[in-house]
């Protein structure tokens, strides 16, 4: 059986992150590597395995996650699209029926505000699992472009992020995303202007998971 770590292991799928890792570093953007894949992979499992979706279901959303941000090898423009088709081929490759990775693969292709819609359990997990990491260990400290005057908003925020999870709260059966923001380098408002578009995808998703999406910034409840 195809497993995460599986998927992790694969010669393929290293050498193909490597590369993606190289362009996104090339173009000076957030860190998106095996960092953020590992986290998005085990948060959109986590999300999942609460709401009760079966192991592998939950196994699914977890693939999902550790390659959906494959795309970037290619181009960062539409790298959702592209890293679909990518994780689709490596996926049958390795011995996954069709079915379930095409469903991979719609999941991926979505998972990008720009163009992307939660289309299933497993897309809207991982919409939630991939807007939820931000955190100051993304910005590149060692990029000659971080001589601070040169800080873009990306940067700002994701620099201002001490501390950023989500949960499911099984009581209140809402999916919250905490985050703790160092307002000295970036007010709510940045943080807003950045976001406010991925958080109405997040809204979305958790609707169409039957749940309720809760943003709380600095201990206080905003959505
Ligand atoms: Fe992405
Ligand atoms: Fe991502």
């Amino acid at each position: 059986m195809i497993t995460v770590q599986s998927v992790k292991e694969d010669a393929e799928v290293r050498a193909i992150m490597y590369i993606a890792e190289n362009q996104i570093e090339a173009l000076g953007f957030t860190e998106h590597s095996v960092r953020h894949s590992g986290i998005v992979s085990k948060w959109a499992g986590e999300i999942l395995e609460a709401l009760g979706a079966d192991p592998w279901r939950v196994e699914m959303a977890r693939i999902a996650g550790y390659l959906h941000d494959i795309g970037n090898s290619i181009n960062r423009n539409d790298h959702a699209q592209n890293g679909a088709v990518l994780a689709y081929h490596i996926l049958t490759r390795m011995g996954m029926k069709f079915l379930d990775a095409a469903d991979i693969m719609m999941a991926i292709g979505n998972h990008d505000e720009s163009k992307g819609l939660p289309v299933s359990d497993i897309t809207s997990a991982l919409i939630i699992a991939d807007k939820a990491d931000v955190h100051k260990s993304r910005v590149r400290t060692n990029s000659t472009r971080m001589s601070t005057d040169n800080l873009n908003i990306h940067d700002r925020v994701n620099l201002a992020a001490e501390k950023s999870y989500v949960y499911v709260d099984k009581q209140t059966n809402e999916i919250v995303l905490n985050i703790s923001i160092d307002t000295q380098i970036c007010s709510v408002m940045d943080y807003f202007e950045i976001y406010f578009g991925r958080m109405q995808l997040c809204r979305r998703a958790a609707d169409f998971l039957g749940s309720k999406f809760v943003l709380i910034i600095n201990g206080s409840r905003l959505v």
